[in-house]
């Protein structure tokens, strides 16, 4: 258990008031983010692993260090770092406080599933993605989203995912090389998303107009990842920064069939960003601006 200015930090990263309850609204949990993070590798792991971490370590710019016996809290106290990647044979994970996440497919799984039994995906129809399509996820997060497209768009299309959290896309990005399940349909499509990191609102100014059929948009709600477990790793992660209307602007000028975005039911943000074609159900609204 840590403690800072007379507060103590649960170690499942929840606040428990100490002596000064009146500033636990001003205090937030741990910075997660390159500077307070090393990647080691699961506890006797094969040079393959090692040079894996090792390039996750060089990509983020963090110390790496090699596991041998050592446990987790060992490895936090020699490199003074509180939060670790750990690369596995199939997973790269992340630890932090007394939570843990890894990369998964969550409900990408099941919608290609649905998919393969012919069944309709709400967002592929939507976004009209098919067979050779070039799509942009502007919020990549957890990719589910992308590997679904990917999917849809086959080995001739492509798919990339821009993420801006560094630390998320280096788990998505790694973990979906080395993510193994019996459905190769799904295996496949996640390793065909090309995942990178960058602030997409910046990304999108450099691309040529009209050089990807599609460009999705899915901001953090409130909601969004509040109830899974580690997902509330994923929440201290993500930028909840709102879509920027420039955003949208150069994401118009950029897709060559349509934009599209997610909302939760009202649809308040869409129509805020001029989305005028709304399809409304359930919890979400998707909307879309067609070229
Ligand atoms: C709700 S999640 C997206 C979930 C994703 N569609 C999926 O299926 O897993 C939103 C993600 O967008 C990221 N994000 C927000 N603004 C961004 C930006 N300007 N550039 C890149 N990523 C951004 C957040 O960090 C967060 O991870």
């Amino acid at each position: 258990m840590r403690f800072a200015s007379g507060l103590g930090w649960r170690t499942d990263g929840r606040l428990r008031p100490k002596t000064r309850p009146d500033l636990l609204r001003m205090v937030s949990p741990p910075d997660i983010s390159p500077a307070t993070t090393a990647v080691t590798t699961s506890r006797g792991s094969d040079p393959t692993i090692t040079a894996r971490a090792e390039i996750v370590a060089k990509e983020l710019g963090c110390p790496m260090l090699r596991r041998g016996g050592l446990s987790i809290a060992e490895v936090r106290d020699s490199t003074g770092r509180e939060n670790l990647i750990v690369v596995t044979t199939e997973q790269v994970r992340l630890v932090a406080g007394g939570s843990v996440f890894w990369f998964h497919p969550n409900m990408a799984r099941s919608r290609i599933e649905a998919m393969l039994r012919s069944e309709y995906d709400r967002l592929v129809e939507f976004a009209g993605v098919t067979t050779g399509d070039r799509v942009f996820d502007a919020t990549g997060g957890l990719g589910s989203d992308a590997i679904v497209f990917a999917h849809a768009a086959g080995q001739s299309g492509h798919v990339c995912a821009v993420e801006r959290s560094e630390i998320l896309s280096a788990i998505v990005r790694h973990g979906s090389r080395y993510y193994e399940h019996r459905n190769r349909e799904v295996i496949k499509a996640m390793r065909r998303v090309m995942f990178t990191c960058d602030d997409s609102s910046e990304l999108l100014k450099t691309e040529a107009d009209r050089t990807w059929d599609v460009v999705y948009f899915d901001p953090m709600f409130d909601v969004t990842y509040k109830t899974s477990q580690g997902l509330d790793l994923v929440r201290r992660l993500a930028s909840l920064e709102p879509v920027r209307p420039g955003a949208i602007d150069q994401a118009c000028r950029v897709a060559r069939r349509c934009v599209v975005m997610k909302d939760r039911e009202e649809g308040e943000r869409l129509k805020a960003l001029g989305f005028r074609d709304i399809s409304q159900r359930g919890k979400l609204a998707y909307g879309r601006i067609t070229m």
